[in-house]
């Protein structure tokens, strides 16, 4: 089989931006990953794009006017003059106004939104955006770390081509935002793999499965700690093998939170970097244009080995579990590794017995039996009278409306083609001697290393 296409987007200002002091989300572990990336020599199989950056327009596809001019107006300054919306939108504590915060989330989601494209226009099999993945963003809402939700505008920019498109998430929690955003539609499945129980955000029961037209569309997986490979992979595959029978996307996006492997500084999980990647090996075997997105993930060392290992499976190329020198090593010690070990210690022994997964499985499996199988799937247009999308989410109506009525004859406004992303060309040549990577000439990134 041809390999794939892979366009990936980077944009060098990511890593410069601060949550604040001991905050666990920490934006440099991109910087990190693409790092690897880099010395590993996995660019030069890519398709490199720094982002185009969206536009007030392009977010409100999702989000509410007033919150963005919130995100874009608020200062640390500016806080005590702004009590009021700081409650209202949710921002403060989890989600600290910092520096940027604004500039921030628009670069992460504008690579979310620059990969849909590249793949809605054929010119990519898989788009990959480690920056995005902020999955519990809501529309007039910050939440867990997240300010702008990237999963759901890719997936808006994706429903203008595609009837049907599948989001499944492997981070440790619940993808709350993406699941809120298309609870009543059945053009989207939803599918959250995620700990459960005394856990942020606190949803996603096995129950829930959606509302309305979407009911049965909205697959739940909730999870006990210290999840293991053989398991994660096992239910995984199980799962996701009968949505894609049964649902039939037309494309995929893939939140690939680091937040569920062993070791991490939020996360209960016990998966290594092979048993996580075993997950993205197989929806890539569905030759289903794929979106790929980054997510949680709070040990940065592990975040970048992680998302670097599964670029190399993207690529079908094997890489050294020694890692390559790169502007962190000292980050990989003391063994400079790629891979992980699993946790080992009794307390941390798997807590999903087989009769507890059977269980959960047999639950998910019989929702899915209530959908019907494609071709003959109703697709609920979102058209008046149908019971339409989400009205609380407000996106897209006019893009989504447009698309149903002639998906066949698509032109190149409608899609954004033109004059998007900035391909990166030159790469190469930067890269060799100390690892430094650069936009082009005229934008050399000038990195300053965070803990
Ligand atoms: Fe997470």
């Amino acid at each position: 089989m041809p390999k794939k296409t892979i366009a990936y987007f980077y944009d060098s200002e990511v890593g410069n931006y601060h949550f604040g002091y001991g905050h666990p989300m920490k934006p440099h572990r991109v910087r990190m990953a693409h790092e690897l990336i880099v010395n590993y020599g996995l660019y030069q199989q890519m398709k490199i794009y720094k982002p185009k950056i969206a536009s007030k327009q392009d977010l409100m596809k999702f989000h509410s006017e007033p919150y963005l001019n919130f995100l874009e107006k608020i200062t640390r300054e500016t806080i005590q003059d702004n009590i009021e919306d700081m409650k209202q939108f949710s921002v403060g504590q989890d989600c600290p106004v910092f520096e940027g915060v604004y500039d921030f989330s628009k670069i992460c989601a504008s690579g979310s939104i620059g990969g849909a494209e590249r793949l809605n226009e054929g010119s990519a099999d898989i788009a990959v955006n480690w920056s995005g993945g902020l999955h519990h963003a809501k529309k007039s809402e910050a939440s867990g770390f997240c300010y702008i939700n990237d999963c759901v505008l890719s997936i808006i920019e994706l429903l203008k081509i595609h009837e049907r498109v599948l989001y499944l998430d492997i981070d440790i929690h619940h993808g709350d935002g993406v699941e809120e955003a298309f609870l009543t539609t059945n053009r989207v499945m939803t599918c959250s793999f995620h700990k459960y129980g005394d856990y942020f955000p606190g949803t996603g029961s096995v129950n829930d499965v959606g509302v309305n037209a979407g009911e049965n569309y909205s697959i739940n997986y909730p999870l006990n700690d210290w999840i293991d490979d053989a398991t994660y992979v096992d239910i995984f595959q199980t799962v996701v093998g009968d949505i894609m029978n049964k649902f039939a996307p037309g494309a995929i996006v893939l939140q690939c939170g680091a937040d569920s492997l062993a070791g991490d500084r939020l996360g209960l999980f016990n998966l290594t970097l092979k048993g996580h990647a075993e997950c993205v090996k197989f929806v890539k075997s569905f030759n289903v244009p794929v979106m790929i997105l980054g997510g949680g993930g709070y040990t940065m060392r592990n975040v970048a080995r992680l998302w670097t290992y599964e670029t190399s499976v993207l690529l079908d190329t094997d890489i050294s579990n020694n890692l390559p020198a790169n502007k962190y090593f000292e980050y990989f010690g003391p063994n400079y590794k790629l891979h992980i070990d699993a946790l080992s210690s009794p307390q941390h022994k798997n807590e999903n017995t087989s009769e507890y997964l059977q269980n959960i499985t047999a639950h998910v499996l019989d929702t899915l039996r209530k959908i019907q199988s494609s071709p003959s799937v109703q697709i609920n247009t979102g058209q008046p009278g149908t019971g339409g999308l989400n009205k609380d989410t407000n996106f897209t109506r006019s893009d989504i409306d447009s698309s149903e009525k002639d998906n066949v004859d698509i032109t190149k406004d409608k899609l954004h083609l033109e004059g998007k992303d900035e391909r990166v060309v030159d790469i190469d040549s930067t890269t060799q001697s100390k690892g430094e990577f650069y936009d082009g000439d005229k934008d050399q990134d000038g990195d300053v290393a965070m803990s």
